[in-house]
């Protein structure tokens, strides 16, 4: 072996960077949410190729496992390498042409990015209005498509920075349809946490992220399309504006063909692949119950300390819960308490919220029991420690006898 390959010299300049030790944080925030462990272990496997016969059949099994947790049968089913937002541009940007209308709603942070994804692939933005911490109203929608006449309609199916579920899905995709839009859905802070039916409630496109009810780390990004909305893609008079994102392109990779695009993060695919096959064994339907239920005590607990949560029942979002900042403390204060004292994240309100709530997730691995009792004790001890008028006893008691 030769001597050259050693130790770097104190004065070549290299950078002195330690081991990598991230603190051991609890992940109650809006994502990302604590990765399970089969998934860190999937991701320290050794790579192959993405061409590799073997990476094709994982390809296949990752498409398969997608199917089922988005409730759809749509052939053209694939993680998108990148964030949520990846798989959010392919979805606006592909369907949405230069002259075309979408409809977009204002009543969270996700629709404004909508909008500005939907003005940059050249489209017409027109809006359905409704405040933040409710969702749509199936008539201002109907009113909305009636007035515009859009080409495409996008809503946000669990709105992460007001914890509102939208409800009455298939009306609006049935309204939407009478107009002859396509519907787009973000069900990023949804996918295998919060019911989702793609095919049953009419969605022809919906689009996820990994890092919040699946527990997998950000990379590869969930994106489902159906026929019609497939063959409007391909039937586009110019091409999409992004090369990376081209689904028409996509397609030769993803689809028969499985020739080269670009290099797939193999990696996340693996890591994709094992938090699915965790929602197949855990089956999809009582996965929404799981999250339903812990979330459920999460909530308990927080109302019997005397926080409110903002949205109303009927629209609660179990991956998400958005509470109320009590009067007299400051959310930023409480937020740095959680993180230094208890290594907790939890996270404050944005946009037309901001200062107004807390946000605290319920998702994936982390909608534990374990987890909950913790964010509610912890909570619980720093606001009354900061001066809240809350009861930690009885939030503590409320969560325990929900569970
Ligand atoms: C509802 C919703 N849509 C889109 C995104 C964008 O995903 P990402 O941050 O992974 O790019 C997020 C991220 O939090 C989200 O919550």
């Amino acid at each position: 072996m030769s001597d050259r390959s050693v130790t770097a010299t104190a004065d070549d300049g290299a950078p002195d960077v330690g081991e990598l030790t991230p603190p051991d944080r609890t992940l109650m925030g809006p994502g990302p949410s604590d990765v399970h462990p089969r998934v860190l272990q999937a991701m320290s496997t050794p790579l192959v190729g993405h061409l590799d016969p073997s990476f094709v059949e994982i390809m296949d099994e990752v498409q398969e496992l997608l199917r089922y947790t988005f409730r759809t049968d749509n052939r053209w089913t694939i993680p998108v390498s990148g964030t949520g937002s990846a798989s959010m541009e392919a979805a606006i940007g592909n369907l949405v042409e230069p002259g075309d209308t979408m409809l977009v709603p204002t009543n969270g942070y996700f629709g404004g990015r909508m909008k500005s994804m939907a003005e940059r692939a050249g489209g017409e933005v027109v809006t359905v209005d409704a405040p933040w911490g409710e969702p749509l109203d199936p008539e201002a929608v109907a009113d909305a498509l009636a007035t515009h006449d859009p080409d495409v309609f996008g809503f946000v199916h669990a709105e992460t920075s007001t914890g509102v579920k939208q409800i009455d899905v298939p009306d609006l995709t049935a309204a939407a349809h009478d107009h002859d839009a396509l519907v787009i859905a973000d069900a990023v802070t949804s996918i295998g946490g919060v019911e989702l039916r793609v095919d049953e409630w009419g969605i022809d496109v919906a689009y996820a992220g990994p890092q919040k009810c699946l527990s997998c780390p950000p990379g590869a990004s969930p994106l489902t399309l159906n026929d019609r909305a497939m063959a409007t893609v391909r039937a586009r008079e110019e091409p999409a504006r992004s090369w990376y994102l081209d689904l028409s392109l996509l397609d030769d990779y993803w689809g028969e063909e499985r020739a080269y695009h670009h290099t797939a993060p193999i990696t996340n695919v693996y890591a994709l692949r094992e938090a699915l096959r965790l929602v197949a064994e855990e089956g999809i339907e009582s996965r929404w119950e799981r999250h339903r239920e812990l979330a459920g005590a999460l909530k308990a607990g927080m109302e019997a300390m005397g926080l409110g949560l903002n949205p109303a029942d009927e629209y609660w979002l179990p991956s998400l819960n958005a509470v109320r900042v009590p009067d007299g403390v400051d959310d930023g204060a409480v937020i740095d308490h959680l993180l230094e004292h208890y290594d907790l994240e939890i996270a404050s309100g944005l946009g037309d919220l901001e200062g107004e709530i807390f946000r605290i997730g319920c998702m994936g691995y982390s909608a534990n029991p374990e987890n909950v009792i913790y964010v509610v004790n912890a909570l619980g001890e720093t606001l009354e420690r900061l001066g809240a008028d809350v009861d930690a006893e009885a939030g503590r008691s409320a969560t325990l006898d929900a569970l």
